[in-house]
C-alpha cells in the first residue's frame, strides 16, 4: 500500500460518481474523502473518516493497512463527508477514543449520537504522542465551519487540514500530478466553500505561515506535495486585489437582455476588461462561482418576469451574495414590458457585497441604438472606476 511517508498511510476513497455535493454543488470530477492512519511505535490514529456511503471501503482499506487497532480517530470537522463514519470506526474498533476540540465534539455528539465518553478533546496547539510519531492540533475556524481544526505531524512535517486546501477531485494518483488540473478544481472548491470566509481564511494562512511544511494533505482531491503551489494559490485568491474582469451573468426571454449583453460584453472587452459572459440557464454554478473570484465588476442581466427579476436571474444574486466576492462594482442591466421592480428587488439580494452599484442600464421593449450607447456608456464608467482603483494594469 502507497505511504506518504513510512507509516503515515492513506485509507480514504474516491467518490467517482458523486455528481453533486448538498443537493447544490456540482461534482463534474467526483471528489475523494481522504482519511489517514498513522502508525507510531505505540498508538495508531485515523485522521478522519469518510462518507457514511463509503464506510465499507475504508474499513477494506483500514484492514489493507494493516489497523489491527486504532487508538485515536482524529475528528478534524463534523461535516459528514469526513466524521459520518465514525460511529461504525467506533464499533469496529470499540477501544478507540475520538480525538477532536469542544466545539467540534458537540457537534458530533448533536449529529451522529456519539457517546460523551468516547471524546478526548484537546485545546488549540496542544499534542499527542503515538511514540515515535507527534500529533499537534490547530484551530482553523470557519473553513468552512466553526469547529474545524488541523493536525500537524511534527516528525514528517505534514499538514492534515481538512477541508482547508481541498479540491473535489477523484483521482488514482496520490499525490498532484498535473497542477493546472487541480488548481482549476481548487479555486472552484475555494469559490464554492471558502470565499465567504475569505477574512478567516486569511487568519488561518498566517496562523500556519511558520510551520515547516513538507506536504499538504487534504480531505478532498490529491496531496500537495509542494504545497507551496497551493499557498501562494490561496494568497492570491484571499488577497484584496481584484482583476480588470467582469462577471456578466445574464438570462434572456425574448432576446431583449442577451442583445443587451452581448453589445455590452462587446463594449467592455473593447475597453480591454475580460469579460465572462454566463448565460444561467442551465449554468453550472461552479462556473459562476468560479469567475466571482477575481473579478472586480459584477452585472447581471435579467428580463422582468412578474414584475420581478427572471428567477434564475435571482438565483445568480442569491449565490454571488452568499458567497461574497470581492468584486468592488455591481450593475444590472435588462429589460422590461411596461414595468416592474426588477432592479430594486436584485440589489436588494445583493446586500452582502461591499460593492458600489453603477447606476444600470434598463430598456422597454427591444433595445434600439439610444441603449446601446447607454450600455456603451456604462462600460466607459466601468473603465474608469477600474482606472480610478488602479485595476487596470
Ligand atoms: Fe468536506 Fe466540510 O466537508
Amino acid at each position: 500500500m502507497a505511504e506518504l511517508r513510512p507509516n503515515v498511510l492513506p485509507v480514504g476513497v474516491n467518490d467517482w460518481d458523486r455528481r453533486l455535493f448538498d443537493e447544490l454543488i456540482p461534482l463534474p470530477d467526483g471528489t475523494s474523502y481522504n482519511a489517514f492512519l498513522i502508525k507510531g511505535s505505540e498508538k495508531a490514529a485515523l485522521l478522519d473518516t469518510v462518507d457514511p456511503a463509503k464506510t465499507t471501503r475504508l474499513i477494506e482499506n483500514l484492514l489493507r493497512a494493516g489497523a489491527e487497532k486504532v487508538d485515536y480517530v482524529i475528528s478534524h470537522h463534523a461535516e459528514q463527508d469526513h466524521s459520518g463514519a465514525i460511529p461504525d470506526i467506533l464499533m469496529f474498533y470499540p477501544d478507540a477514543k475520538v480525538v477532536t476540540n469542544p466545539r467540534c465534539k458537540d457537534m458530533l455528539i448533536d449529529h451522529l449520537g456519539i457517546e460523551e465518553e468516547k471524546f478526548i478533546t484537546v485545546e488549540d496547539g496542544e499534542t499527542l504522542t503515538l511514540g515515535d510519531k507527534t500529533l499537534k492540533f490547530i484551530y482553523i475556524p470557519w473553513v468552512h465551519w466553526p469547529e474545524t481544526m488541523a493536525t500537524y505531524l511534527v516528525e514528517d512535517k505534514i499538514l492534515f487540514p481538512c477541508d482547508f486546501f481541498g479540491a473535489h477531485l477523484a483521482s488514482s494518483g496520490l499525490f498532484v500530478e498535473h497542477e493546472p488540473t487541480v488548481y482549476e478544481a481548487a479555486k472552484r472548491y475555494y469559490a464554492e466553500i471558502m470565499m465567504p470566509f475569505r477574512s478567516a481564511i486569511k487568519k488561518n494562512l498566517e496562523k500556519i505561515a511558520d510551520l515547516e511544511i513538507d506536504m499538504i494533505a487534504s480531505s478532498h482531491g490529491p496531496i500537495y506535495n509542494n504545497p507551496g503551489f497551493i499557498l501562494d494559490a490561496y494568497k492570491d485568491w484571499v488577497g484584496d486585489d481584484v482583476k480588470n474582469e467582469a462577471v456578466v451573468a445574464y438570462v434572456s426571454m425574448h432576446d431583449s437582455t442577451r442583445k443587451m449583453v452581448e453589445h455590452f460584453t462587446g463594449a467592455l472587452i473593447e475597453r480591454g476588461i475580460s469579460v465572462r459572459q454566463i448565460n444561467l440557464v442551465n449554468v453550472d454554478i461552479g462556473k459562476l462561482a468560479v469567475a466571482l473570484v477575481d473579478a472586480a465588476t459584477i452585472v447581471i442581466g435579467s428580463p422582468t418576469v412578474l414584475v420581478g427579476a427572471h428567477p434564475l436571474a435571482a438565483q445568480a444574486a442569491i449565490l454571488a451574495n452568499a458567497l461574497r466576492p470581492k468584486a468592488r462594482f455591481a450593475t444590472i442591466i435588462g429589460s422590461y414590458g411596461w414595468g416592474g421592480r426588477m432592479v430594486e428587488q436584485l440589489t436588494g439580494m445583493l446586500s452582502n457585497l461591499k460593492a458600489e452599484l453603477i447606476e444600470p442600464v434598463l430598456v422597454k421593449g427591444c433595445p434600439g441604438d439610444e441603449h446601446f450607447a447607454d450600455l456603451d456608456d456604462l462600460a466607459q464608467e466601468i473603465l474608469a472606476r477600474h482606472q480610478e482603483e488602479g485595476i487596470v494594469d
